[in-house]
Parts: C-alpha cells; structure tokens; sequence
C-alpha cells in the first residue's frame, strides 16, 4: 500500500531561516562537494529517533555530513562510500587534531611552497616563459595555466613526510578545484578549459581565466585550519568511522548497526569520481568509478534504471538482514521523481512505514530553485 507524504513544515526552511553560513558552518565546507544535504537535517532526526543509538550508519557517506552530525550529538557512525576522495575529505573533517600543531605545519608548507615558486631575479625570465608541463597528466597540462599548475606541483611535493598530510591533500584539492581555467558559469559541470578571455553569462562581462594558485592555497590555508579549530570545540570522542567500500556488496554482518541515515546517489545525475577529477589527477587517488551506482556517465535508460535499483535494494538488504531489529530504522532522504523507491525498499526487505516531505528552496540568483525532498523512514 502507497503512504501519502506527509508535508512537515520545520523543516522547509528559507535560506533566512537557515542562511548558506549556518548549512556551511564548521568542517562541513571544508571542500566543495555537489550533492549533500543540509546538516540541519540529519540533526532533526538525530535528536528524536535517533537519540540512543549504538550505532548509525550512512552507506552513502558522501562529504560526511551524516557522520559529522553523529559525532556533534555524541552518536558513534560508520559511513561507506565508493570514492577515495569522499573517504578521506569525511576523514580530515571527524578526525581529532592538535590545532597549534596543524597550524604550524600548514603554515611552514605554504611557505616553503612560495619560496620555491618565486622566481630568483636571474632566472626570472627564462623561468616565467618555460611552461611547466606534468607528463603524467594531461588534464593538468589543459586545465591550468603553467603558473597556477606549478604552484600547486611546489605544495603537492611539501606534502609527503608530514603528520598532517590528508589536510594538506584537501587544501591542495580545494585550491585546485579554484584555479581551473573554466568559465565562472560553470564552476560545477565544467565543459571546457578556457586559455583566453571569455563573455561570462554569469557576470555579464568580459572575464579572465586564473593563471593563478598561490591566492588559493594561501586562503584555504587559513580557511581549513579555522574549520577544523571550530570543530574542534564541539567534537566528541565517540567512534566516527568512514570507510572505503562498494555498500552493494559489503558485508555488513557484526557491525551491530541499528540505524541508518543515508541519501543515495541519484540516476543519472552525478559523476561522483568525476566532479573531483582534479583531486585524483593531483593526489593519483585510484578511480573506482566503474562501481558508482548510479553515474550520470550510464544515463538513466531502462536498462540503467534496473541496474540503480537492483544496487539500492541490494544495499538496504545487505545492512537489514545483518544487523537489524524491528526497532531499526532505515532513512532515505531522495527526490524520487520516478517513483522507485517504492520498489526499491521493499526489494530491499523493508517497508516504508511514514513518508516525509519537505520543500527545498535553494539560494537566490540564477542558482534559485525549488524542488520537494522526500524522506522515507522504513523498517522491517
Ligand atoms: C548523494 S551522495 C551522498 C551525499 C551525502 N549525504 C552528503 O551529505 O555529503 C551519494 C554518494 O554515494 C556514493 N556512492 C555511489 N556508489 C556507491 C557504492 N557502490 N558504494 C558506496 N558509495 C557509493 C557516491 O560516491 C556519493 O558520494
């Protein structure tokens, strides 16, 4: 039998209930991640339903919201996903840290790092025409300019030999992702590289690309070792686990697990390996993306269809045939405009016992939208 949805009004916030500072706030953008939900979400259900678990897991991790709001509410988590990247950027955010420490290594790379690009008054003109190509890499050769790329290969090489080498690998990244020769209108799904001056839809002028690194890294520098100083604050020492693994086919027996928090990737959308390419070209990450459920690369054809939904399905059953009981809840927050999840759930060995929903208006500006999410509470 369908269950009708039922519109809860707490949580369809405006951006001035809840302003893109407060979703952002602390380690939570650390690193742009396209397709998370709001940690204000996760919170919600944490602190009713949730409150006593021994265990919630997110087998979707993603950026790691679910695992962060976990650790804030003092609830142990474990979180699985597919991409190397998620794994460690969930890691650096969760992990504890000696703050005066980390700042001091990431300052001393950074400045080892503008000291190795500044180019000696002799060489200064040999140097700047002399285009710094990484032979590995050809998207690195094609996306940035030789100065931006040579800034980034100088921190690259600090990295090794440190304590703090993933968060030197996140700044690394976020800087990367900056200094991209792309248009500013297509930040998120970038085309094409652009080498010269272009129309920018989004400013309505004439823009340049960056030719450059260093303002990046400088910045993110300091804007990473602030994020984690404020989580610092507020994290507990519970058990936050992030895992690397494939959800479809793990085994999840022994793992005690008693509730779930999870949105699935969604069909046909995300290339979820593909939207941090810079980050395995730099960090030579292995690329797993052939066993991304899901991936925009597979279109969303019939066939792509089955095979999403044969993986969720496959995924809920694996983690409620292993650890749950009929207190257990399973949550799934998607936007199911194809009508699968019924399916998918039950396929799954669960059944939807209330279906939320809630409408989501996003930003302001040309980014301005307005869809409706479904959060599906299921159990056995
Ligand atoms: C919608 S995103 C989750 C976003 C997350 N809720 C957040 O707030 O950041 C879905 C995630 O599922 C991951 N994923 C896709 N296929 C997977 C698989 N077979 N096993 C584990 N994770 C997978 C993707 O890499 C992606 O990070």
């Amino acid at each position: 039998m369908t269950v009708q949805p039922r519109l809860i009004k707490q949580l369809c916030w405006t951006e001035k209930d809840l302003p893109q500072k407060v979703r952002t706030k602390h380690v939570h953008s650390l690193h742009p991640y396209l397709g998370k939900f709001v940690p204000q979400l996760v919170d919600y259900f944490l602190k009713r339903g949730l409150k006593n678990s021994k265990l919630v897991c997110d087998p979707f991790m993603g950026s790691g919201t679910t695992l962060i709001e976990c650790n804030v509410n003092g609830i142990p988590s474990i979180g699985f996903d597919i991409s190397k990247f998620n794994v460690m950027l969930c890691d650096v955010k969760t992990k504890k840290y000696d703050v005066a420490e980390l700042r001091r290594e990431v300052e001393a790379v950074l400045e080892e790092a503008r000291a190795a690009v500044m180019p000696s008054l002799d060489g200064f003109i040999a140097k700047k025409r002399r285009a710094i190509k990484n032979p590995d890499s050809p998207y690195l050769n094609t996306w940035y300019h030789p100065d931006a790329l040579r800034s980034l290969l100088a921190f690259q090489s600090l990295i090794p030999g440190h304590s703090y080498q993933d968060v030197l690998k996140i700044i690394l990244s976020r800087a990367a992702r900056s200094s991209r020769m792309i248009a500013h209108y297509e930040v998120d799904f970038p085309k094409k590289p652009y080498g010269e001056d272009y129309y920018c839809i989004k400013h309505d002028r004439t823009c340049h690309p960056t030719k450059n690194s260093m303002t990046f890294l400088q910045r993110y520098c300091k804007d990473v070792v602030n994020r984690i100083a404020e989580f610092q604050r507020i994290r507990t020492d519970v058990r936050t686990r992030p895992v690397h693994g494939d959800s479809s086919k793990f085994d999840f027996a022994g793992l005690e697990i008693n509730h779930v928090f999870t949105s699935p990737p969604y069909i046909g959308l995300i290339d979820y390996h593909d939207q941090h390419k810079y980050a395995y070209e730099l960090l030579g990450l292995d690329d797993n993306s052939d066993l991304e459920i899901g991936r925009k690369k597979n279109g969303s054809s019939k066939s792509a269809i089955h095979n999403y939904k044969k993986d969720i399905s496959r995924t809920i059953r694996n983690i409620s045939e292993a650890a749950f009981s009929k207190d257990s809840r399973f949550i799934i927050v998607v936007n199911d405009k194809l009508g699968l999840y019924e399916d998918i759930v039950a396929d799954g060995g669960l059944v939807i016992k209330k279906r939320l929903t809630r409408e989501v208006n996003r930003r302001s500006g040309r980014r301005a939208t307005s869809f409706s999410e479904d959060i599906l509470v299921c159990g056995l």
